[in-house]
């Protein structure tokens, strides 16, 4: 049987009880359980605000453009971005027509804050923070530095659902946070995510522009009973980015088990690290002193990466790779060669299988096996 790197676990019954209220309601679209989730994500993340959307790709470009017009910014504004990460962190950059300027990465495949800070111009205007397989890196400092520098922060948390810092969830420090519940996620629904904005005033214009422009929702029009419910205003040219409740629901469900799951994943990430200890051949990627992380991702780096990742999967294991240096694709090249170390990590990194059917002997099995071949 083969080992996939990622296999989401859904509760099945749970899921289709909800999705089957939303059918019997007649109701799959924005309000009714998008609302809900909304309610039950603030509580859980401690967060003040909270709107549901159909990705986290789609609340990384509103987070921008919605504090690009808020604070003025003019196009080609610089935003300081990792090309060690997926490409929605810096396409929504240029769907913002704002400016990414590549930052290095450290040991924990997150941005480096004194790379950051090297690449600070009159015309940054805020950076955007990635936390790698869950991990804060040096997140803390990062703070302190846009705030020291009067630099929005937004951070990317399409892999830190359920991250804890100092035993508090991850979050209320970023201008803007943007949770991914994508099909492999560790809150996996189908396609979904939520941006949390610190600000109200943000939070209200998002759920404005997430249909359209339009200022009231057909769920509180609805639920409003009045006479000239079709009587809305579209006041700016909004984008069609809200979730719907059949992901909600989904989603309130699988929330429960995010904890849990969570846990799980740290076992596993305990018997690798367990296991890889000692082996001058395969470099774990640490996790940052004081984080709880999700664990999204259990990164290891090795010499001659392509023919190890071969080599197991001749033994039908499939693991991944978290990711290509983004200056390789030729909308990014522009900053080829200017970060050395993600260049490097590009060429090194493996994700290892990580989900919940693993059990302690596939652990087992799948460090004996990359040891054998690393070495
Ligand atoms: C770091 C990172 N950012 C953003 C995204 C985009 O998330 P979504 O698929 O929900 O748009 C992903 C998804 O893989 C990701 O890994």
């Amino acid at each position: 049987m083969s080992i996939q790197l990622f296999v989401p676990s859904f509760r099945i019954d749970e899921c289709l009880k909800g999705i089957r209220e939303c059918l019997e309601k007649g109701w799959t679209g924005l309000g009714f359980k998008t609302v809900e989730f909304e309610e039950a994500w603030k509580s859980y993340s401690e967060l003040p605000f909270a709107h549901f959307l159909n990705s986290n790709t789609v609340g990384l470009h509103l987070a921008l453009h919605i504090l690009k017009s808020r604070y003025h910014w003019a196009d080609d504004d610089e935003v300081i971005t990792t090309p060690l990460t997926f490409v929605s962190t810096n396409h929504a950059i240029l769907y913002a027509r704002l400016h990414p300027v590549f930052a290095d990465i450290d040991e924990h495949l997150c941005l480096d804050p004194s790379s950051i800070e090297s690449r600070i111009t009159s015309r940054t205007r805020a950076v955007m923070f990635v936390g790698m397989g869950g991990n804060t890196g040096q997140y803390e400092k990062i703070v302190d530095l846009c705030r020291q520098r009067g630099l929005k922060l937004i951070l990317d948390a399409a892999h830190m659902a359920g991250t804890r810092v100092g035993g508090k969830q991850v979050g209320p420090e970023p201008d803007a946070v943007v949770f991914s519940f994508q099909a492999v996620k560790n809150l996996p629904t189908a396609d979904s995510g939520m941006i949390c904005f610190k600000d109200q005033e943000d939070d209200q214009r998002a759920r404005k522009l997430t249909w359209l422009g339009i200022t009231k929702d057909t769920y509180a029009r609805t639920a409003a009973q009045g006479a000239y419910k079709w009587m809305y205003d579209v006041e700016e040219v909004g984008f069609k980015y809200h979730g719907n409740s059949i992901m909600a629901s989904m989603g309130l469900v699988q929330l429960k088990w995010l904890d849990p799951d969570n846990a799980y994943r740290r076992q596993l990430a305990e018997w690798y690290r367990n296991k890889l200890a000692g082996c001058q051949f395969v470099r774990v990627v640490p996790v940052s002193p004081g984080c709880e992380s999700a664990t999204h991702l259990f990164q290891v780096r090795v010499q001659r990466r392509d023919a190890v990742m071969l080599a197991l999967n001749g033994h039908q294991i499939y693991p991944g790779v978290h990711y290509r240096d983004n200056t390789e694709y030729p909308m990014y090249s522009y900053a080829s060669g200017s970060c050395p170390n993600a260049a490097r990590a590009s060429s090194e990194v493996i994700s290892l299988p990580l989900h919940m059917n693993l059990t302690r002997s596939d652990v087992n099995m799948i460090s004996d096996l990359l040891i054998r071949y690393a070495g």
